[in-house]
């Protein structure tokens, strides 16, 4: 039986240029979809999953994104001075226990795999959970528990994966399937970013993944590869042969809020599954489309 996950460590360090100039101050991660940053729906994701430590891996400038999380006596103190109730608890429920959330600062923006380095010391020698933040799930079951669940059944690496277009491939790390059970997939072999003629299937990573702390070992040599980067998928293909790695098709659906279009996709979606919102959001969507088409 692997050990239990409690730690997950969230890169958050890019600087957002694809949504400049609305990151030129705010962090791309605080930015809301619907009511809340993108960053929270993560920490939620993680929480119900059974996370009990964050790490931040930030930049400089970013410092909102851990305040987010932390307590804000001033705005709780005048909120119940008010007797305003229902924001009180909206402000405190996304507040994380002291001791909780870490941050350490990535410095040179040098790939995924070094931003989950930086993590180690914090880790330590214990599975650990990894988030993208810019990928949203919207799932009944919080896509980061279902891969705990399946993790610890088969341990060593577990990673999130769906299928994605042929053409697609030269944007995410892919797998190359040794054999398929349900919803698991076991790899002998990753590849990030390939060209779709070279890709060995289009099993692609989205961004959430438990992986076993051997990772921080081959992170450490600080090998570069596609885009001069380093990469944690190159790590993980260099331990394969130490522990197992798996693929989930996780149930749900993923939204890539690192684009602009899969960012208004991600805020119809979620509003879409907003139960006070839907009545109103549906018809309003039907018309603009009907707009658009004549
Ligand atoms: C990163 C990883 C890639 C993974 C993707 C998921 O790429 O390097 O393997 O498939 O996240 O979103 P990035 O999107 O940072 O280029």
């Amino acid at each position: 039986m692997p050990k239990p996950v409690r730690k997950a460590v969230l890169p958050v360090a890019g600087l957002g240029t694809r949504f400049l100039p609305a990151t030129k101050v705010i962090p791309k991660e605080m930015i809301p979809v619907i009511d809340k940053p993108v960053v929270q729906y993560a920490i939620e994701e993680a929480r119900a999953a059974g996370i009990e430590e964050f790490i931040f891996v930030s930049a400089e400038g970013k410092e909102s994104i851990a305040q987010h999380f932390s307590a804000q006596p001033w705005l709780e103190k005048n909120l119940a001075a008010k007797g305003k109730t229902a924001e009180l608890a909206l402000v405190t429920g996304c507040t994380l226990p002291p001791g909780k959330i870490h941050t350490v600062l990535q410095g040179d923006p040098l790939g995924l795999g070094h931003a989950v380095w930086c993590a180690w010391k914090l880790v330590g020698d214990e599975p650990f959970a990894v988030i993208l933040p810019d990928d949203m799930v919207l799932s009944d079951k919080p896509c980061l528990g279902q891969l705990i669940d399946a993790h610890a059944k088969v341990g060593g690496h577990v990673v999130a994966v769906e299928n994605v277009a042929k053409d697609q491939t030269n944007r995410y790390g892919i797998l190359d399937v040794l054999s398929e059970e349900g919803r698991i997939a076991k790899a002998k072999g990753l590849v990030e970013k390939p060209k779709p003629e070279e890709a060995p299937s289009t099993l692609a990573i989205i961004g959430r993944y438990v992986l076993d702390p051997v990772v921080f070992k081959e992170l450490d040599k600080k090998t570069k590869g596609a885009g001069n980067e380093i990469q944690l998928t190159d790590a993980l293909n260099r331990t394969i042969s130490e522990v197992p790695f798996h693929g989930y098709r996780f149930e749900g659906r993923r939204y890539d809020c690192g684009t602009r279009v899969g960012f208004v996709e991600a805020n119809v979606a979620f509003g879409l599954a907003h139960p006070e919102m839907v009545g109103r959001l549906l018809p309003l969507i039907e018309k603009l489309v009907s707009q658009v088409k004549s």
